[in-house]
């Protein structure tokens, strides 16, 4: 796998950035149903699009979008302009205060990195900044196919070139910062969860339970990506 630096994302982002805007966001929905508090603040690092920060922001919540590249923090504050208070930082040194945010995720951003290390320092100023929860996503392993797909795409594309986890490793980078508990986001219980056409016209106290106590026991090979919500001691 390669190292993506900052050039890397501004390039991929030129070519992959319109798809990913127009593309409704997954992990928001299931953050929504994670977290019905709106009066916490929210936090997404390494947001690119930032789509899943303006789901939560649309839904009335306090949040801010981040990323650590200049040129991605220009283009997504080009598109969302006033919807959504978007600020420059970087996920391994955030220069922020302890306990910044109540709750603070990312999507996506840990499978760039294959050393575990790095994934320690960020989960480390990840449980620093944050209040009440740290929220990892990344791409799951179990699910076969996906990782096929990823594979075959990664020839052509390095964006496709990624780290994909098993459940437990992700637990592993977690719990040492208090109780962690898995969920699947792109499984299709959270899919149905999150249809307003559907199931999404269920009231959101019902289908908030549905996610919590019976998605995470839907098998991980139809998942796309593992969320790992950890409540900080
Ligand atoms: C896979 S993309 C995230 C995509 C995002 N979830 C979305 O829906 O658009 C990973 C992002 O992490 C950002 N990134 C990489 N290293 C970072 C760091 N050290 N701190 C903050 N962001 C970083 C990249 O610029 C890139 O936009």
């Amino acid at each position: 796998m390669i190292e993506k630096e900052s050039q890397f994302w501004a390039e991929s982002w030129d070519r992959h950035a319109s798809d990913y805007f127009t593309t409704p966001p997954h992990l928001g929905p299931c953050l929504e149903l994670l977290f019905p508090d709106k009066s916490w603040t929210y936090l997404e690092m390494g947001g690119g699009t930032m789509r899943d920060a303006r789901y939560l922001a649309q839904t009335g919540r306090s949040v801010t979008g981040s990323d650590s590249v200049e040129e991605v923090v220009s283009r997504a504050r080009l598109y969302h302009g006033s919807a959504l208070n978007i600020t420059k930082i970087d996920a391994f040194h955030t220069g922020l205060t302890a306990k910044s945010f109540d709750v603070t995720y990312h999507n996506g951003v840990w499978s760039n990195f294959s050393n575990d290390r790095d994934i320690r320092q960020l989960a480390a100023e990840q449980a620093r900044i944050s209040r009440r929860y740290m929220v990892a996503v990344v791409h799951c392993r179990h699910n076969q196919p996906y990782r096929e797909t990823f594979r075959a795409r990664s020839v052509e594309d390095p964006l496709y070139d990624i780290r994909f986890f098993e459940i437990d490793e992700l637990r592993s980078f977690m719990e040492s910062f208090g109780p962690t508990r898995i969920y699947p986001c792109g499984s299709p219980l959270a899919y149905q969860l999150a249809d307003r056409w559907r199931w999404g016209r269920l009231p959101q106290s019902i289908r908030s339970l549905i996610y919590r106590h019976v998605a995470p026991r839907t098998s991980p090979k139809d998942w796309f990506r593992i969320i790992a919500v950890t409540r900080l001691y």
